[in-house]
């Protein structure tokens, strides 16, 4: 079976914690990742932080193998380079049609002002690369790459194969769905669809396999480029709160992330259009007095009363899932499962 992690906001929910805890705690044959490096996956365990744009956050459990599908886009160097760093590259499986952005692809997205000043791109060249691929170009994969050879495999045949033989697959999207192409906020929005039925097509698999759509949300939401934003926060003081104590600065781009309240209606909609039957939340240590808390019962009253409210928007919205996973801190180990 596949259960899927999905972003309800506009990126940067924390997936990657998410994704890392279910995998270490989990016995997931496959963690699966597509998408582009354009978003930075954090995951931090026993103090060190990983930050990464193309390894599946579930690297941390050792007994993972690790796949990028034929919709993650990545570029060799930041690729090996992240390889090393985490230590995976005996586990470490990519679809032939995984694409590699080439150095001109990112130049031609830097020097776009239609992409950097207007949409607020990230500037990594995904958002080159995707459209070259939709006009038939002559783009780089990564079959076609040496220093990749070893890794190549027919990604969805070894992942059909594997729930055919009773596999467990944690499928780690990527952005939110504030970022949907389809679904989002155009055109503040970023090249591909953002929810849990495309991750699914772009690792290769079908619908007919999944358990758990996991859905992660912040009790507050950020922004990192331009874009609608319900009661953005303008007070200086409480801004640097959130960029200090919430880390709240883009991992890939390093700007600091705007900050807005919950908005309730693009949660509905995350819930509905993702089919999410388990909310997860994150950063509810920014509520004061809720650091790195055990149990549901010492949360502070007004941790309590946004986890009630978000109860009550979740009953009124089909699937109707439960609140299944809260993180109090950084830490992979920080999170309390309900
Ligand atoms: P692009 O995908 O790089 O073209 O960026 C389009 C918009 O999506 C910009 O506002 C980016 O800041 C935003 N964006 C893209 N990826 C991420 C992400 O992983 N986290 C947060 N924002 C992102
Ligand atoms: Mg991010």
């Amino acid at each position: 079976m596949i259960d899927i992690v999905c972003g309800g906001q506009a990126g940067d929910e924390g997936k990657g914690k998410i994704s890392a805890y279910l995998s270490y705690k989990g016995s997931y044959d496959y963690c699966v990742r597509v998408g582009g490096p354009n978003a930075g996956h954090t995951v931090v365990k026993d103090g060190k932080s990983y930050t990464l744009k193309n390894i599946p956050s579930g690297f941390l459990n050792p007994k993972t193998k690790l796949v990028l599908g034929a919709g993650a886009y990545t570029k060799t160097k930041w690729l090996l380079d992240e390889v090393n760093f985490t230590g995976t590259r005996d586990r470490l499986i990519i679809d032939p049609y995984a694409v590699l952005i080439s150095d001109e692809q990112t130049a031609a997205e830097k020097n776009a002002a239609h992409f950097m000043q207007h949409i607020g791109s990230v500037g990594t060249g995904l958002g080159q690369a995707v459209r070259d691929r939709i006009e038939r170009r002559d783009i780089k994969f990564a079959k076609d790459e040496p220093l990749l050879k070893d890794f190549i495999q027919d990604v969805p045949e070894l992942l059909n194969k594997s729930l055919d033989n009773g596999g467990h697959i944690l499928l780690e999207g990527t952005q939110g769905i504030k970022l949907s192409l389809m679904h989002g906020e155009y055109p503040f929005v970023t090249s591909r669809d953002t929810t849990a039925s495309t991750f699914l097509g772009e690792a290769g698999l079908g619908p007919k396999s999944v358990r758990d759509v996991y859905v992660v949300f912040k009790p507050y939401i950020t922004r990192v480029g331009p874009g609608p934003l319900e009661h953005e926060m303008t007070d200086e003081k409480e801004l640097e709160i959130y960029h200090t104590k919430g880390h709240e600065i883009g991992s890939v781009s390093k700007r600091l992330r705007r900050i807005g309240a919950f908005e309730k209606r693009s949660a509905s909609r995350a819930i509905m259009i993702n089919n999410c039957t388990k909310i997860a939340i994150t950063h509810i240590d920014m509520f004061v007095g809720n650091d790195r808390v055990k149990r549901y019962e010492d949360f502070t009253p007004e941790a309590k009363a946004f986890l009630d409210d978000l109860r009550k928007l979740s009953a009124e919205v089909y699937p109707h899932p439960e609140i299944s996973v809260i993180s109090t801190g950084p830490d992979m180990e920080d999170t309390l499962v309900l």
